[in-house]
């Protein structure tokens, strides 16, 4: 059986968690990214140390596994090769080989300043991903199999930085770099992550094919969210990519069959960067979610917009992934709290919604309906079975479940890879 985990909100609702559990299966063999770059960040806690993964997927840390990183995503050399010492200074050369498609395109200098010129309205990471995506679909993208051939690779720098300095003078920047420089410095980069024994780069259809063939099953984890889609989001307010169910068979050019589709929820929401999130809470109990359940960014440590479970944005994610199940995570953080409160539809204008819809306008007079229910105070980080659970958690997960129409077959309960509950 093949696994996507897809993220059914704005993101950050720990997938990396989810999709580390899930590798540990023995019958899986891989463990895929799909689309996103290093905007994107996953936490893994084995044994109390925390592992930040940025493009790395979150099965990296098995080593008896493959890690894909699909043509859909866009590579930083820098901070793949990054992420690749920083791991193996902990754990050696144990851990998962890295399978790296060489149609991904790399971003480059010229995005990273031009997302910083731009990116701000949106409240993007800073990290390249709109631009070098803008380039991908203009064609104008370099590839990493354009690296092979140093002449083809100076040739293709030079192109692209002619007009991309033009351009960014236009923008009120600056790019200062030649281009013998940065095809020197991407050079070096590549030859050390080209030479580590356990990273080989590829056609990753070809791969995924050939462990399917063999009855291994593949993970496919999802990066940012459903509500961030560049499809189906909520435009502009998105990332460039595609985060949904779709970005999977893009973004690796493989067709899973036999494929389960989960969404992840986090208990309540959560939004990094601009954009409309109507059951946002700019209050004591936002505050308190976010010290609690630590929301601040992975990748930028901005401090996340918190608020109350929205059961309009998970239907909506229901449709467009024609999701399996759920799986909430960090149930735990609602712990302590008297009443916790989940959306159950909107008012707009006199037509009471219940499916989420991206229209901005429409949003912005959205009235939202709650149901409230009474919380719980017990410590649930040592459950691991759902009748252990307080009667309200119990309540809440049914709630969610009977007012999404979707099972709940996965509660975490705490960071640990271990703090889960199977339903
Ligand atoms: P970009 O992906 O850097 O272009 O940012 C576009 C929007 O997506 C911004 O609002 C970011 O905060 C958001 N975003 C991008 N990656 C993530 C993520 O991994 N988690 C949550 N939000 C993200």
């Amino acid at each position: 059986m093949n696994q996507a985990v897809i993220g059914a909100q704005w993101g950050d609702e720990g997938k990396g968690k989810i999709v580390d559990f899930l590798a540990g299966k023995k019958t899986v063999g891989a463990v895929v990214r799909c689309q996103g770059g290093n905007n994107a960040g996953h936490t893994v806690v084995v044994g109390g140390e925390k592992h930040a993964f940025h493009l790395l997927p979150s099965g990296i840390l098995y080593k008896d596994k493959l890690c894909v990183i699909g043509s859909g995503v866009v590579i930083d050399p820098e901070v793949l090769l990054g992420e690749i010492e920083k791991l193996e200074e902990r754990v050696g050369n144990k851990h998962a080989r890295i399978v790296i498609s060489s149609k991904a395109n790399l971003i480059m200098p010229w995005h990273k300043i031009r997302d910083g010129i731009s990116g701000g309205a949106i409240g993007t990471t800073g990290r390249g991903i709109g631009p070098v995506y803008e380039d991908m679909v203009g064609r104008r993208g370099i590839r990493l199999m354009d690296t092979d051939n140093k002449v083809r690779f100076k040739e293709r720098v030079e192109t692209e930085l002619k007009w991309n300095k033009k351009l960014i003078k236009l923008m009120g920047g600056n790019l200062r770099q030649s281009g013998q420089a940065i095809t020197e410095n991407y050079g070096k980069i590549l030859t050390k992550i080209k030479a580590n024994k356990r990273v080989e780069i590829g056609e990753v259809s070809v791969i995924l094919d050939q462990l399917s063939k063999q009855g291994r099953g593949l993970v496919f984890e999802g990066a940012q969210a459903t509500l961030l889609d560049i499809n189906h989001g909520t435009y502009p307010f998105v990332t460039s990519s595609s985060c949904s169910l779709g970005g999977i068979y893009t973004g690796t050019g493989f067709r899973p069959r036999d494929l389960k589709v989960y969404g992840v929820v986090k208990a309540y929401a959560t939004r990094v960067g601009a954009g409309p999130f109507p059951t946002e809470l700019n209050d004591k109990t936002g505050s308190r979610l976010r010290e609690v359940g630590h929301e601040f960014g992975t990748t930028t440590g901005r401090p996340r917009r918190c608020g109350w479970l929205d059961l309009t944005v998970v239907r909506y994610s229901g449709l467009i992934n024609g999701l399996d199940s759920l799986m909430v995570t960090k149930l735990d953080v609602l712990t302590g709290l008297k009443q916790v409160k989940m959306a159950t539809a909107y008012i707009i204008g006199k037509e009471k919604v219940k499916l989420f819809n991206p229209d901005l306008e429409k949003l912005k007079k959205a009235k939202v309906v709650y149901e409230t229910i009474a919380g719980w105070q017990e410590d649930i980080g040592k459950i691991r079975r759902f009748l252990d659970l307080p009667r309200g958690a119990q309540h809440y997960i049914k709630r969610m479940e009977a007012l999404s129409g979707m099972p709940v077959s996965l509660i975490g309960v705490g960071p640990e890879r271990d703090q889960i509950i199977k339903r």
